[in-house]
């Protein structure tokens, strides 16, 4: 652990009454890094960054961030404030709204009270909103109601609106689950806009060519434990990692 450790996790475990979910687990991420994390079904990928953003608190172990703060004894609310943002596995974006004001919400929420409730947006709002609109791709449909959008529109929808408060560890689960081949190879490049060495990206996926294409290091979870840790090819060539996960 150094200056440039994120998040820093250690001897995590998360019972689910008598169910171990996470087993004496210890994990770093760095600024600057996109990691892959993956598994097999119920391997504790997901328990993992409930735990980070403190939607599930574990049973024992420490989550550090910037190697100062325990997560794991703060709130979900206090959490995001320190800047992690994280996608949930269904995208939930609001789909009554356009696009644009889906964004906007997200801006303004990062801005407490005041800045919710005032009526007319700063132009630095202003500028955020467009910036992270043209991040994300959505600009020509800027006006379109959320709903009407397609799927993978969704999903960077919803990136967006994490966006707009500039996080600095970035968790999506299963960005790319449901989406076409077209969408999935414009979510990589999004990714990679999304990089910057003042954030940490975690991606949780089961699209092994997708991970392959945006993932630096990647850590293979089973049954609550970390069994390998390296590149796409390293793990690739696990005969453990293929006998649990890749092979099925
Ligand atoms: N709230 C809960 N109560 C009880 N058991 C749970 C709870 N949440 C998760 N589990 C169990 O913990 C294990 C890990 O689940 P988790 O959702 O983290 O898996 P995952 O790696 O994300 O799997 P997938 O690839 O299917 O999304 C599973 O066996 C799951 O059934
Ligand atoms: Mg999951």
């Amino acid at each position: 652990m150094d200056q440039r450790t994120a998040i820093y996790i250690n001897g995590l475990n998360v019972n689910f009454g008598g169910f171990a979910a996470i087993t004496n687990l210890t994990l770093e991420l760095r600024y600057g890094e996109t990691r892959a994390i993956i598994g097999p079904n119920g391997a504790g990928k997901t328990t993992l960054m409930d735990v980070i953003t403190g939607k599930t608190r574990p049973t024992s172990g420490e989550v550090y961030l910037d190697g100062k703060l325990n997560l794991a004894v703060l709130g979900e609310a206090t959490i995001a404030r320190c800047g992690i943002g994280r996608k949930f596995q269904k995208p939930s974006v609001f789909e009554a709204l356009p696009v644009a004001q889906n964004i906007e919400l997200a801006v303004r929420n990062g801005q407490g009270y005041p800045a919710m409730l005032a009526s007319r947006l700063s132009g630095r709002q202003g500028y955020r909103i467009d910036e992270v609109l043209d991040t994300i791709g959505l600009e020509s449909v800027r006006n379109e109601l959320a709903g009407v959008l397609s799927h993978g529109q969704k999903q960077w929808l919803e990136i967006g609106m994490l966006l707009a408060a500039d996080p600095k560890v970035l968790l999506l689960d299963e960005p790319v689950a449901g989406m076409t081949d077209q969408e999935t190879s414009r979510t990589v490049e999004l990714l990679a806009r999304l990089r910057s060495p003042d954030r940490a990206i975690v991606v949780v996926e089961h699209d092994m060519a997708f991970v392959d294409a945006i993932a630096d290091l990647v850590s293979v979870l089973h049954e609550g434990q970390v069994l390998r840790e390296g590149s796409m090819d390293t793990v690739r060539n696990d005969p453990r990692v293929v006998q649990v996960y890749l092979g099925r």
